[in-house]
């Protein structure tokens, strides 16, 4: 039986109809990613999860149980928001604690309750620390120890990582996927960063305008986007898409090749265009391409490309990884 269902979840504010009738299973255990652009209705449908918001129609279930209706605190479920909001006066075991002792639990077990949250997210040596005496990610995971002092049934994370710089981001997505790993609980996890959405998840659900656009595996979305908007939002750089004229003749309505499955040359081959600027990174580069046929061109080369800025080259799709809609 799945952990969490939700069944034709509807959401309006006002005349605003923000959730389009949502179907989502969730297995126990599972990592499940909402993904999609500013807007699409991806805290909402979070807050409903979390019982923040109540539905205007459809049904949710937390481990076969219907919790439509029910309060926050009886559906089993810790949320880490964005802005982790510690209180700046308490130390990080107060701060891990300040549920529990807010519902009044004994003291030995909060002290042991914390001890281990700590020991889990490898906050031991700062319990006495204020959080103005952390860093970005310290704080976070201060947040992320509050959440799980409460033993919860399902995790729900709203984009805890977009306040942190990007290396700090790179290591806290690891630190969360190894927690995941270890806690083995449910998680939903909100971003609209499709980096952490290829690598935390078990499960991707695309977004889009308030309904489901695709719900499948990292590699499955990767590989057989079900629309162009998965196409274009999964993927890094993104696939390069055509729609119009340019489709028509590839008989389509969109044609997507992406950067990754494109290469170059110098001799011949299907479409010609004009380097008009390259981006070295190191392991690889991204090139911008002016090809007249078809319009502007990403191309991404492995290593140190031979190719530059201003010269003319042929660009061909890789067999078999071209996507037509
Ligand atoms: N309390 C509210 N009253 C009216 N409209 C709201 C309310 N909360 C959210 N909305 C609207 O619902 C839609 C979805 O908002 P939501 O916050 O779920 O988007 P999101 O996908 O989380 O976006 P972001 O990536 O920017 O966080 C938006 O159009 C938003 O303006
Ligand atoms: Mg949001």
């Amino acid at each position: 039986m799945a952990e969490l269902t939700l069944k034709q979840v509807r959401k309006s504010f006002g005349a605003l109809e923000v959730i389009k009738g949502v179907d989502l299973e969730v297995a126990s255990g599972e990592f499940v990613v909402f993904v999609g652009p500013s807007g699409c209705g991806k805290s909402t449908l979070l807050r409903i999860i979390a019982g923040l918001e109540e539905t205007t129609s459809g049904r949710l279930t937390i481990g076969g149980k219907d919790v439509t209706y029910a309060e926050p605190s009886e559906r089993g479920i810790a949320m880490v928001f964005q802005s982790y909001a510690l209180y700046p006066h308490m130390t990080v075991a107060e701060n891990i604690g300040f549920g529990l002792s807010l519902a009044r639990r004994p003291k030995a077990e909060i002290a042991e309750k914390v001890a281990a949250a700590a020991e889990t997210l490898q906050l031991t040596h700062l319990l006495q620390r204020k959080p103005k005496a952390l860093s970005g990610g310290q704080r976070q995971r201060v947040a992320i120890g509050r959440a799980i002092v409460r033993d919860p049934r399902v995790f729900l994370f709203d984009e805890p990582l977009s306040n942190l710089d990007a290396s700090l981001r790179a290591q806290m997505r690891l630190e969360i996927s190894e927690l995941h790993a270890r806690l083995n609980s449910t998680m939903i996890y909100v971003t609209h960063d499709q980096v952490e959405a290829m690598t935390m998840a078990d499960k991707i659900v695309v977004l889009n305008g308030g309904a489901v656009e695709q719900i499948g595996s990292p590699m499955e979305l990767y590989r057989n986007p079900a629309t162009p908007f998965v196409a274009g939002f999964i993927g890094s750089p993104k696939m390069n898409l055509y729609g119009g004229e340019t489709a028509r003749r590839m008989n389509c309505t969109t044609y997507g090749i992406r950067p990754e499955h494109v290469r170059l040359s110098e001799g011949t081959g299907q479409w010609q265009g004009r380097i008009r600027h390259v981006e070295r990174l190191g392991a690889d580069a991204i090139l911008y391409l002016d090809v007249p046929e078809l319009g502007e061109m990403i191309v991404r080369a492995e290593g140190e490309t031979p190719f530059a800025s201003g010269m003319t080259v042929w660009a061909n799709p890789v067999e078999g990884a071209e996507h037509r809609f």
